[in-house]
C-alpha cells in the first residue's frame, strides 16, 4: 500500500517535472525564448545556417531609443574567407556603457555572444577590450576578441554563457573596459535561448557534485553562472547547432583535443536505441552523442590498454571552479554486464573516479547516462592552462576486458562567488597556439611510460606496437624544434614559424642511416619534385616517408620552402604531417609521416587485383576528410591557406584509411591579392576562372574538389583519353553531359557493390555540381560543401532519413533527366561549422 502511494507521488512528481519542461515529440526542448539578433543589421527574418530567424538590432526593441547616439553599426570590411553574413559581417560598436533588453520569463537563459575581429571602420581591433555584464554577473572584462581568435586561431567564434534570471528583465550591457578616446566595445550576434531548469545546476534533491582530489562537496545552484568552454561529441562528428536539442548547442568533434597521445579508436553504432533516464533526459543531449564514442583498441582482450591512458587536454582559464560533465552510453553489442568493463577518471591527475562502470552505472546497453565532477584549478600567471581527462582501465576490480571509453563531455566555467565574475585573462601573443599545437610538448613523459611498456610487450605483439611505437616516435621528433636559415621573402613569417614550428632538422648521416643510403628497394613513388623512400630512424620498427628533391629541379626550392613554412605551423587530423627536413648538401629532404594505404588516386584507378574496392561509405568518409582538411586551411587559419592543387594523388590515406591532404608545394597564405601572374595546378583539377582570367581563390580549391567527388564517385580519371586518341575528356564536362542527358545512374563506378540510397546520390552529385560551377562566386563555401557531405552520410546511413529533424538542408537539389541543377544554385540554408 505505502508502495502504491509512493509511487503514485512520485508519478506526480514525475508530472509536475515534465510540466516545467517543454518538450517536442521527439523528446527535444522547446525554448520559450529563443532570441536570436544580428547586431548592427537591418535585415530582418534571416534564415541562418542554423535554420533560425535572424533578425537586425537595428529593426528590434531590444536596444534603447537612443541607441544611434550611444553606439554605431558598422559593416566588416570585405574578406576572402568564408565568413556567414548573418550575424558575422555586421557589428553594433559602443564607446560608452549600453544595455540590450530582453524581456523574457524567469529561469536559466543560454546567452550566445559572437564574436568576429576585424577592421571596423578604420577602427584598430586591438583596442577593443569589453566588459559584458548581465543580471549582476560580469561575463566578459577585459576581454580582448582579436587577441582570443590569435589564441585559438579562429577568424570568429561565440562565447557561450548561463545566467539565471529570477525577474521578466535580462539587461545585457557591453562596455569598453578603458577610459579612452581610442577604447571601443563590439558585437556580431547575441542569443538568448531559454532552457530547462536544473538542467546544468542542481535542484532541491540533487546530491552535491564532488570537488575532485579535495574529499569535498560542492552545491551548484541557479545563483552560479557559467561560461561553457568545450562541448564535444567524442569520437564523431561536429553535430551544429541546429541539431541539438532544441537549446541550439554546438557539439564539436574532439580530434583536436586528443591529438598527440594514444589516440585510441572511434567507435559509433548510429542504429543504437538510446534509452534516456531522469538522470539523462531526451533533450539534455542528442542521441547522436552517445552513439558515437573513443575508446581504447579492444585487441586482444586490452592488455596493452593498461599501459596507457585515454587522455584529453583541453585549455581553460585558471583561477576558477569548473563544472566537468562526462557523457557515456555503451553501444558495443558484446559489453551487457556490469564489470565488463571498468574503468578509473582521472582529472587533472587526481582520482575523479576509481571504479567507473558504464553499466553498472545506467543499468543496460544503450543506457545514456552522464557524470559531473567540480574541479578547482588554481591561479597561474598566464592566465591560461590545461585540464586533462584521462581514462584507464581498472585492473583491481578484474573487469572482463581492459578498456575504456567517453562518448560526450562538456566542460563549464562557474562564476566566482566573491565578485560574480567570469572573466578570464586575455592570452598573452607569446603562449603556445591552442589548441592544435600545444599538446606535444605536454605529452612527452607520459610517453615514455607508453614506449617503456610497450617494450616488455614486445615479443608478444609487434604488429599492435608498430603503431604505439610509431605514435611515439612522432612525438618524440616533435619535441625537438630547431629551424635552419632557410632563405624565404618573409621574414615575419619565419619569425613566427620558428616560435611555433614542430618539426625537427635532420642531419644527412641520419637520413642517409634511415634510407640505406637511398636505396632503390625503399623507393615508394616518385613525381615532379623528386622521389619518395621509406625509411626508419628506429632500425625498422617505425617507418616514415623521405621525400628527397631532385637536385635539377629549379622550381624545388620555393616550394620546399612553402611546404615547411605551412605545413610545420599546421596541424590537423586531415592534413599530412611534416616531421622534419634536412637541407645539408644542398639537399632538400622533407620527412613525413608514412601513408600506409598510399593514394586515393591509386585505390580509384590503379588497385591491384588483391586489393578491395573502397566501399561507399569509405568513399564518402574520405571525402567529409578531405573537406575538413579544406575547411581548416580556408577558414580554421588566421591567415586563410589556398592549397591549389587538390587532387586524388594528393590525397593520402593513413591505416585506418583516415585521407590526409599532402603537397603544399604550390598553396598559398594569407595573400592579400586576386589575382596570380602564375597559374599552377595539375589539368583537370584547374579552376577554369583562375585558369582564363588569373583569379584565384578558396574556390579554386572547391572546385578541384568537385573534381575528386566525381573521380570517387566515378572511379574515371580527371581526364581520360576519348574515342579518337587525341581527343581529351574532361570528367567534370562528361558529367555534365551524362546528367543533361539523364544517363545518371550509368555514372556510377560499377565495380561499387553497394547500393547507393537516392537521397544520398542526389545531394553528392548536387554538391560535386555547385563545386564545378564556372565561376568562383557561384561555387559553394568549403563549410558548405562539408555540412552537406555530413548530411550525404547520414542519408546513407539512415536510408534517407535525417535524424533529429525531418527536414532535408538543400530539397531544392532534384535531379531529374534536365532539371534545374544548374551549377550556382542557392542552397536553401547554408552551413559553416563554428569552433569555439
Ligand atoms: C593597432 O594597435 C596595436 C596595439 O595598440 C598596434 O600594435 C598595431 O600596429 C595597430 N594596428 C594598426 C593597423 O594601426
Ligand atoms: C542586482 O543587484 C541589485 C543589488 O544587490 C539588486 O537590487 C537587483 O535586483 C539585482 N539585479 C538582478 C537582475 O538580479
Ligand atoms: C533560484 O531558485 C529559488 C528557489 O528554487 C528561487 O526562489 C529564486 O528566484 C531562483 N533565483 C534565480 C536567480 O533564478
Ligand atoms: C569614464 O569617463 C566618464 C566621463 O569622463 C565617467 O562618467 C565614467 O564614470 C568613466 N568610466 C570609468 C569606468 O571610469
Ligand atoms: C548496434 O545496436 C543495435 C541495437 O542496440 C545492436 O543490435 C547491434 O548489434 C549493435 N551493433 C554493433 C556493431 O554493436
Ligand atoms: C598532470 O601530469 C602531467 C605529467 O604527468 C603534467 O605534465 C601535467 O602538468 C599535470 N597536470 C596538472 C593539471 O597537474
Ligand atoms: C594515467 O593518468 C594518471 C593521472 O594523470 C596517472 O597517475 C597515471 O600514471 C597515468 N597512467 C599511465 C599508464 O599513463
Ligand atoms: C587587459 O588586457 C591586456 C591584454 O591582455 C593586458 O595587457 C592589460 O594589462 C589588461 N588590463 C587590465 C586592467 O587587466
Amino acid at each position: 500500500m505505502n508502495a502504491i502511494i509512493c509511487s503514485g507521488y512520485i508519478f506526480i512528481l514525475y508530472l509536475l517535472h515534465l510540466q516545467q519542461v517543454a518538450v517536442a515529440d521527439d523528446g527535444s526542448y522547446v525554448p520559450t525564448e529563443n532570441i536570436v539578433l544580428s547586431c548592427g543589421s537591418s535585415t530582418s527574418e534571416f534564415v541562418q545556417y542554423d535554420g533560425r530567424k535572424w533578425n537586425g538590432d537595428i529593426v528590434s526593441p531590444n536596444v534603447p531609443s537612443d541607441a544611434d547616439t550611444k553606439s554605431q553599426a558598422v559593416r566588416a570590411p570585405n574578406t576572402l574567407q568564408s565568413i556567414p553574413e548573418v550575424p558575422y559581417m555586421t557589428a553594433r560598436i559602443f564607446h560608452s556603457a549600453f544595455t540590450y533588453t530582453f524581456n523574457v520569463t524567469p529561469g536559466p537563459k543560454f546567452i550566445r555572444l559572437h564574436f568576429y575581429p576585424a577592421s571596423y571602420i578604420n577602427l584598430n581591433i586591438s583596442n577593443a577590450f569589453l566588459s559584458v555584464s548581465a543580471a549582476n554577473f560580469t561575463l566578459l572584462h577585459n576581454f580582448s576578441a582579436s587577441l582570443n581568435a590569435d589564441y585559438f586561431n579562429l577568424a570568429y567564434f561565440i562565447k557561450e554563457f548561463i545566467v539565471h534570471v529570477s525577474g521578466s528583465v535580462l539587461q545585457l550591457t557591453f562596455s569598453p573596459s578603458y577610459n579612452s578616446s581610442h577604447a571601443f566595445a563590439f558585437v556580431n550576434g547575441i542569443e538568448v535561448v531559454s532552457m530547462p531548469l536544473n538542467l546544468y545546476t542542481m535542484g532541491g534533491d540533487d546530491a552535491p557534485l564532488p570537488l575532485v582530489g579535495h574529499n569535498k562537496v560542492v552545491n551548484i545552484y541557479n545563483d552560479t553562472a557559467m561560461e561553457n568552454l568545450h562541448r564535444l561529441n567524442v569520437g564523431g562528428e561536429q553535430i551544429p547547432p541546429k541539431y541539438d536539442t532544441g537549446m541550439f548547442r554546438s557539439w564539436d568533434s574532439d580530434e583536436v583535443y586528443i591529438l598527440g597521445a594514444n589516440i585510441g579508436i572511434q567507435f559509433s553504432n548510429m542504429s543504437m536505441l538510446v534509452s534516456y533516464s531522469d538522470n539523462a533526459p531526451p533533450y539534455s543531449s542528442p542521441a547522436d552523442v552517445y552513439r558515437t564514442s573513443r575508446s581504447m583498441a579492444p585487441f586482444l582482450g586490452g592488455i596493452v590498454n593498461l599501459n596507457y591512458n585515454l587522455t584529453w587536454f583541453f585549455p581553460i582559464d585558471s583561477g576558477f571552479l569548473y563544472l566537468v560533465r562526462l557523457h557515456f552510453c555503451e553501444i558495443d553489442e558484446d559489453i551487457t554486464k556490469m564489470n565488463q568493463v571498468v574503468f578509473t577518471i582521472f582529472l587533472n591527475n587526481q582520482t575523479a573516479d576509481e571504479q567507473f562502470d558504464v553499466i553498472g552505472w545506467g543499468g543496460k546497453p544503450g543506457a545514456a547516462v552522464h557524470k559531473d565532477y567540480v574541479v578547482m584549478v588554481p591561479h597561474v600567471d598566464e592566465g591560461k592552462q590545461d585540464l586533462w581527462l584521462d581514462l584507464h582501465p581498472n585492473k583491481d576490480s578484474k573487469p572482463m576486458y581492459y578498456n575504456s571509453f567517453l562518448n560526450g563531455v562538456e566542460i563549464f566555467k562557474l562564476s566566482n562567488f566573491g565578485d560574480k565574475s567570469l572573466a578570464g585573462i586575455n592570452p598573452s601573443e607569446n603562449l603556445v597556439k591552442a589548441p592544435h599545437v600545444a599538446h606535444f610538448n605536454k605529452s612527452s613523459k607520459k610517453l615514455k611510460f607508453v614506449l617503456i611498456g610497450c617494450g616488455l610487450l614486445a615479443v608478444v605483439l609487434p604488429i599492435l606496437l608498430c603503431l604505439l611505437l610509431f605514435r611515439l616516435k612522432v612525438i618524440k621528433l616533435r619535441r625537438v624544434v630547431s629551424w635552419c636559415g632557410l632563405t624565404v621573402h618573409a621574414p615575419d613569417r619565419i619569425e613566427k614559424a620558428k616560435k611555433s614550428s614542430l618539426c625537427t632538422q635532420f642531419s644527412m648521416q641520419e637520413i642517409k642511416l634511415a634510407t640505406n643510403d637511398f636505396h632503390e628497394d625503399l623507393l615508394i613513388g616518385s613525381g615532379g619534385f623528386g622521389n619518395v623512400y621509406k625509411g626508419s630512424f628506429t632500425g625498422g620498427t617505425t617507418y616514415v616517408a623521405i621525400k628527397r628533391a631532385n637536385p635539377m629541379s629549379e622550381q624545388g626550392v620555393s616550394e620546399f620552402e612553402t611546404e615547411i613554412l605551412l605545413l610545420s605551423q599546421l596541424r590537423h587530423h586531415n592534413l599530412v604531417s611534416l616531421l622534419g627536413y634536412c637541407n645539408e648538401d644542398g639537399e632538400m629532404i622533407l620527412v613525413y609521416e608514412l601513408m600506409a594505404n598510399g593514394s586515393l588516386h591509386h585505390h580509384l584507378h590503379l588497385r591491384q587485383r588483391d586489393e578491395s574496392t573502397l566501399g561507399w561509405i569509405q568513399r564518402l568518409e574520405i571525402c567529409i576528410g578531405v573537406a575538413r582538411g579544406l575547411h581548416y586551411l580556408h577558414t580554421g587559419t588566421k591567415h586563410r591557406i589556398i592549397h591549389r592543387d587538390i587532387k586524388t594523388t594528393n590525397i593520402l590515406l593513413d591505416h585506418n584509411w583516415v585521407p590526409k591532404i599532402s603537397d603544399f608545394g604550390l598553396s598559398k597564405a594569407g595573400y592579400p591579392s586576386l589575382v596570380t601572374t602564375n597559374v599552377k595546378g595539375s589539368i583537370g583539377y584547374l579552376d577554369p576562372e583562375c585558369y582564363e582570367r588569373h583569379k584565384l581563390s578558396e574556390k579554386s580549391d572547391v572546385y578541384s574538389l568537385g573534381v575528386v567527388l566525381l573521380e570517387v564517385l566515378t572511379a574515371r580519371p580527371a581526364v581520360s583519353v576519348g574515342e579518337d586518341d587525341d581527343e581529351h575528356v574532361n570528367l567534370a564536362e562528361w558529367t555534365m553531359s551524362c546528367v543533361e542527358n539523364g544517363n545518371v545512374e550509368q555514372i556510377v563506378d560499377p565495380k561499387l557493390n553497394e547500393k547507393i540510397i537516392k537521397e544520398c546520390f542526389e545531394l553528392y552529385l548536387g554538391v560535386a555540381m555547385k563545386c564545378l560551377a564556372e565561376r568562383g562566386a557561384e561555387r559553394p563555401c568549403i563549410g558548405e560543401v562539408l555540412e552537406n557531405l555530413v548530411l550525404a552520410m547520414h542519408l546513407q546511413k539512415n536510408e534517407g532519413r535525417v535524424q533529429n529533424g525531418n527536414e532535408r538542408i538543400n530539397d531544392n537539389v532534384v535531379l531529374q533527366g534536365n532539371s534545374d541543377l544548374t551549377p550556382g544554385v542557392e542552397f536553401s540554408e547554408i552551413m559553416t561549422p563554428i569552433g569555439r
